[in-house]
């Protein structure tokens, strides 16, 4: 059986997913006619939009199943396997999947992912999410506490808090900030992270965590979009570039050190060249450690996919090519100042070359160390002695050959 989980966010992704299909095409009927049948099954957010067009256009599929029934599948594979055609369950069903997902067990990795909330009632004109997830859900505080511990337990000493609209978490009081005040309570979790952020959902309990939770760490993923309030508007993003600079000034007041990450979308309907000049002065304002940038793509049943003025192909490519060196250059030069300073890095996995271990720093970058001694989930206090764009090489710093368990900041 091969299951191909979609994303549905870009053009690109949905495209993908067909001619992966082709593909496995060719595989199902060589084995076929071997006399070993095969399923094919398609998940996530493709398969919630297009549901039994999916079944039309691609008769290889044999289940289609979109994100919010992934509890039934082992049902939904039977069905299929007893053969009578294809399966399709595209519902958003009144049960929570979450009630019903199987326990975390041992071999857990050290990094592990907890969804707090799905969906999103934030409708920005370019963006599925609304559509194929549906109105924003949070599950509720004590479900999460329990699978937090049982992600400790199975070996994870990071959690990062998962939601399309994580930070519209209202599943506790106190919101997402009141929730990760809960989670740093546990024992044996040492880093909390959470993505991805509207900065309209930044409210000033989340900001002060920032200050204040040790364990959350100090990188923060929070999308702007655009640096133009005229493409703001359109986007229906509901802030202002100025509200975005007040969200990241109030952070850096509570956590100096913070590390920010965004995405971009270049070549919205109707974007002047000023505007674009707009977000790179952004840019250039905020400074990045790290970021993602896509030319707008229209996506079906959004109200910007109908907008006059489309940005020609030629404009948005340049425009991405801009951005991007200027994002590559930021987050060259972030890294940079790293070196010859000691930082707590949690090991993860191992690395390419023999007693290599791969981690990461508080700031979400990744870390490549030979480190004698230390294991994978241990957190070490290692020498950055170089700087890449992508990543950075440590060593043992001087006196400190031992892992500690300290995730501050040197
Ligand atoms: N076109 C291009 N980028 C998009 N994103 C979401 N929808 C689109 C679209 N239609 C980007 C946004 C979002 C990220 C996950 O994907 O930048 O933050
Ligand atoms: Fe999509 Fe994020 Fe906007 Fe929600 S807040 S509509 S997920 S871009």
């Amino acid at each position: 059986m091969v299951i191909l989980n979609t994303c549905h966010i870009r053009e690109k992704a949905a495209e993908k997913v067909y001619s992966e299909l082709g593909r496995l095409a060719v595989m199902k009927a060589a084995h076929a006619a071997e006399g070993r049948p095969m399923l094919i099954a398609v998940a996530g957010c493709v398969a919630q939009a297009e549901g039994e067009e999916m079944l039309r256009r691609a008769k290889v599929v044999d289940v289609v199943v979109g994100p919010q029934s992934y509890h039934r599948l082992p049902e939904l594979v039977a069905r299929a396997a007893r053969g009578g055609g294809a399966v399709l369950d595209t519902e958003f069903p009144a049960e929570s999947k979450f009630d019903h997902l199987p326990e975390a067990r041992g071999g857990q990795e050290v990094s592990a992912f907890l969804s707090v909330q799905e969906g999103c009632d934030r409708f920005c004109s370019f963006c599925v999410v609304p559509y194929t997830r549906g109105a924003e859900y949070s599950r509720p505080l004590a479900a999460l506490l329990d699978e937090a511990r049982q992600l400790i337990e199975a070996g994870a000493r990071e959690i990062t808090l998962l939601g399309q609209n994580v930070n519209a978490y209202h599943g506790c009081a106190g919101g997402l900030g009141g929730l990760i005040r809960w989670l740093a309570e546990l024992d044996g979790l040492d880093r909390i992270r959470y993505t991805t952020s509207h900065p309209r959902d930044m409210d000033e309990d989340l900001i002060r965590a920032h200050g204040e939770v040790a364990a959350l760490m100090p990188s923060l993923h929070l999308p702007v979009q655009s640096g133009s309030d005229r493409v703001l508007a359109a986007m229906n993003r509901r802030h202002t570039a100025d509200h975005y600079r007040g969200v990241v000034a109030r952070l850096r007041e509570t956590r100096p050190d913070l590390a920010l990450s965004g995405d971009f979308i270049v070549g919205f309907p109707g974007e002047t060249d000023d505007d674009f000049a707009a977000t790179l002065a952004l840019v250039g304002e905020i400074g990045y450690a790290q970021a993602y940038s896509f030319k707008y793509s229209p996506r079906p049943g959004t109200p910007a996919a109908t907008l006059p003025d489309q940005v020609p192909e030629a404009v948005k490519a340049a425009r991405l090519e801009a951005l991007q060196s200027l994002l590559r250059a930021q987050q060259a030069a972030f890294n940079r100042r790293f070196v010859g300073r000691v930082l707590p890095v949690l090991f993860e996995r191992a690395g390419r070359h023999p007693g290599q271990l791969v981690g990461r720093s508080p700031y979400m970058q990744s870390v490549h160390a030979t480190a004698p001694g230390a294991a994978i989930g241990e957190i070490v206090d290692l020498r950055i002695i170089e700087a890449g764009t992508n990543s950075l090489a440590a060593a043992p710093a001087d006196g400190l050959a031992r892992p500690t368990v300290s995730s501050s900041v040197a």
